[in-house]
């Protein structure tokens, strides 16, 4: 299975980041996973959409290419970053890349609610039109990394708390299935 991964942050030492380089060791087994570098992409044009800049051809290739996407984002400002949403509005317009694509989200923030808000707007992001990627249903499969300065090692390591790898993987499981049953 091959999975294409799109991070919300780019800070160099980003939780969320270090969640997803998490996720592409631990589950080595179970798929290949890519990190796309939705940072190199530039913002949404209309007027490129039809034949947008070769950085993003290249980008909707990829999630063309992927069996499904990770999308592991910190909330900002109650929402998902905008680098994220840019990178969503690309694979919209023109080649709908998105359609049909099973779409794992999740995300960690050093606050309680653990990016929930950001997740919601996320999964209506998701079900728009020119979107409509096919979202891991909610309902127990949410991961909300909360207090994440607790859960990852030192100031650049992984995610080492027991209780939610445990619950991750689980949710991994839940969405290899997910994806299996097409
Ligand atoms: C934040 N942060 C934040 N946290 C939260 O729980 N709710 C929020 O609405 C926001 N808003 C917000 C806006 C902006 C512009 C920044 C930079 C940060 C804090 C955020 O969760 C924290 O910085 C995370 O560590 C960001 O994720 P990464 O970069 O570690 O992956």
């Amino acid at each position: 299975m091959k999975v294409l991964t799109l991070v919300g942050s780019l800070r160099k030492e980003s939780f969320n980041r270090r969640l997803a380089e998490t996720m592409q060791e631990r589950y080595q087994d179970k798929f290949e996973m890519e990190i796309a570098d939705i940072g190199a992409l530039p913002h949404f044009d209309q007027d490129e959409e039809l034949d947008p800049p070769a950085v993003v051809k290249e980008f909707k290739q990829k999630v063309l290419d992927a069996d499904a996407i990770i999308i592991v984002t910190p909330e900002y400002n109650w929402s998902v970053p905008g680098v994220l949403k840019n990178a969503l509005d690309w694979t919209s317009r023109g080649e709908r890349v998105m359609v049909g694509k099973p779409v794992f989200p999740l995300g960690a923030s050093m606050g309680m609610a653990g990016t929930l808000r950001a997740q919601i707007h996320l999964r209506q992001i998701l079900v728009a039109p020119g979107v409509s990627a096919k979202v891991l249903p909610p309902g127990g499969n949410e991961v909300l990394v909360n207090f994440a300065q607790q859960k990852f090692e030192g100031e650049s390591g992984s995610l080492t708390d027991g209780s939610t790898l445990e619950f991750l993987d689980q949710k991994v499981d839940a969405f290899i299935e997910f994806v299996k049953e097409g």
